[in-house]
């Protein structure tokens, strides 16, 4: 049986609502979100419908999750000489969002959560550190209280890298809302997409003002209509902003939300049915988190017995699988502190400091990944069950 192994979630519930939605704004001549001879404000309602979903003061819409998490930095006021600590398994985007403000991330290790070990936060605090990044991987939030905590202990921003996690929550709180700003993606592969595109959240005046100039070249725009762009504290930025056609697709994505969350919810637990777990065990879940199952996660005692397990499921079609990228720590960005600019921007402004992600490595070599295709049926859903139980017997 040929297994659907696709990380395209949002993707897949592309329909005709999209479409219809789509021509109408390409019928209005009007894709840029500040102007245009018929504007249909179909960005400035993405924002509002996503802050009342996420229950947040506000939401600024932007062109991917990376430019989302570099205006989460940027509303928070990192920059050079400053230290943001944060997981090292996780898109390169979480740490290149901190570089590209001038200043350095500082990698803790990861616990069987997978997500930042909370116990190893506070022997990693420095002079420098200015904010925590809790990164929710794979849709399964952080320990926020426990991080909130010991940010408030030691007057620590809280950025949440909630790329992966939209729709989650953790202690009835959406991921992405609990600190002091998320910073979310709508990229093909997540819970809602629209091909590229991002927000960040955040009840902060001060952040959202700072992230929103930012994101419009460092302006100072009055109201949405044109022309509006004045000098009001303006200050440099970039063009980071999303265009009326994805957010027409993003809307009618959320009206989906839902529906997709419960999905993948179902398939997660027909996957791991009636299993025994004498040969795994199945990724974490505090019982706090109501996480988005984007992923079956198995943690194996030795690196032998992971593979073995992998090559098993390979030959019954089941593509089970190491994560699909390296612990990020140990990327030539880090490791050889490369640049683009000969300065070697930023690591000649912040000084980067090497920590032992061991049980990181560890850890991650012992884990077996299922992507949760959205297109799973139950027929395929009962097969891997099968197989999986087999694999326990043998
Ligand atoms: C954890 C994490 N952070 C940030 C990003 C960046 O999002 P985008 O691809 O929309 O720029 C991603 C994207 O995969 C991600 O997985």
């Amino acid at each position: 049986m040929n297994i659907p192994n696709d990380p395209f979630l949002g993707t897949y519930y592309i329909g005709k609502e999209e479409l219809k939605a789509v021509k109408q704004v390409i019928k209005s001549k009007s894709l840029f979100r500040y102007h245009g001879p018929q504007l249909l404000y179909k960005t400035n309602e993405l924002e509002e419908r996503l802050a009342k979903y996420l229950g947040v003061k506000y939401v600024l819409a932007c062109c991917n999750g990376s430019a989302a998490l570099k205006l989460a930095c940027i509303g928070c006021g990192i920059g050079p000489g400053d230290e943001v600590l944060m997981s090292p398994f996780t898109f390169i985007a979480s740490a290149s969002s901190v570089l590209s403000c001038g200043a350095v991330p500082k990698f803790v290790d990861i616990d069987k959560s997978m997500n930042i070990d909370v116990n190893k936060i506070e022997e990693n605090i420095s002079p420098s550190t200015k904010a925590i990044m809790a990164i929710h991987m794979q849709g399964q939030p952080c320990n926020m209280k426990e991080i909130k905590r010991i940010a408030k202990k030691h007057s620590l921003l809280v950025i949440e890298d909630a790329a992966q996690a939209f729709g989650s929550k953790f202690e009835n709180k959406f991921s992405g809302t609990i600190g002091d700003v998320g910073a979310f993606s709508l990229q093909a592969g997540k819970t809602i997409t629209c091909g590229e595109g991002g927000f960040i959240a955040t009840n902060n005046k001060k952040i959202y003002m700072a992230a929103k100039m930012y994101h419009d070249n460092g302006g100072y725009r009055i109201g949405d209509d044109y022309p509006t762009w004045e000098n009001g504290n303006t200050f440099f930025g970039e063009n980071y902003k999303l265009t009326e056609l994805q957010s027409a697709v993003a809307l009618e994505q959320l009206k989906k939300v839902d529906k997709i969350i419960n999905k993948q919810e179902y398939s997660y637990s027909q996957i791991i049915n009636g299993l025994k777990f004498n040969k795994f065990n199945i990724r974490t879940i505090d019982e706090n988190c109501q996480s988005v199952k984007t992923s079956v996660c198995f943690n194996f005692n030795t690196k032998k017995e992971c593979t073995n397990f992998i090559n098993w499921m390979k030959e019954r079609g089941v593509p089970f699988n190491h994560y699909c990228s390296n612990l990020i720590n140990e990327f030539d960005t880090f490791k050889k502190k490369n640049s683009w600019h000969k300065s070697h921007f930023p690591y000649e402004l912040s000084e980067y400091t090497e920590i032992d992600c061991s049980i990181s490595h560890d850890i991650f070599n012992k884990t077996a990944w299922f992507n949760l295709s959205a297109s799973l049926k139950s027929k395929h859903l009962k097969y891997i069950n099968v197989i999986l139980k087999e694999f326990e017997n043998e």
